[in-house]
């Protein structure tokens, strides 16, 4: 597993290190996000939508559990994104209540998950993480801890 450390300044910077990190992201793919609340997730989350040029409100879907953005890929083809919100949710039931299984597991839209660690159990292994830490001196500073998941040698989450 090869992890990254990155350093945030302010709340655009988060969010233009969330547009680097889409780069990578294929469909299918799921991204896990930890963090405190208002560590930065979601700020984390609307640059990775805004590099597939989201035009959706992008918002944790706190209520919803599970939000449904449409963006354009690189090849210029449609691109689904489910936008998760795993907060409130409780028991295994009410995972299953919304879905959440068929969900992670889709091929056809990019997953990306805050409060993964309420779904631990059910996340595909090949996912990438995101932590996002809150710095006790500064409030406007995160430590943004990446790990990819393995790949093949052509470059595929395997
Ligand atoms: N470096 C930073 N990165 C991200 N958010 C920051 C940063 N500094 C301050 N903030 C503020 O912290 C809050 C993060 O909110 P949000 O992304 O909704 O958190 P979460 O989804 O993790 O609960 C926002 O109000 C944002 O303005
Ligand atoms: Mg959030």
């Amino acid at each position: 597993m090869e992890a990254l450390l990155l350093r945030s300044n302010s709340e655009e910077e988060t969010i233009a290190l969330g547009v680097e990190f889409a780069e990578r992201l294929r469909v299918g793919d799921v991204v896990a996000l930890y963090g405190d609340l208002g560590a930065g997730k979601t700020e984390f989350i609307k640059g990775i939508c805004a590099y597939f040029q989201v035009e959706d409100l992008v918002t944790s879907p706190t209520f919803t559990i599970i939000n449904q953005y449409s963006g354009v890929a690189v090849d210029g083809s449609s691109l689904k994104i489910y936008h998760v919100d795993l907060y409130r949710i409780e028991t295994a039931e009410e995972l299953a209540g919304v879905g959440f299984d068929d969900m992670v597991f889709s091929h056809d839209a990019i997953k990306l998950i805050e409060w993964s660690e309420k779904a631990e159990h059910l996340l595909p292994t090949a996912h990438y993480s995101v932590r996002i830490m809150a710095d006790d001196e500064n409030d406007s500073h995160r430590t943004i801890e990446i790990t990819a998941p393995m790949t093949d040698k052509q470059g595929h989450v395997s």
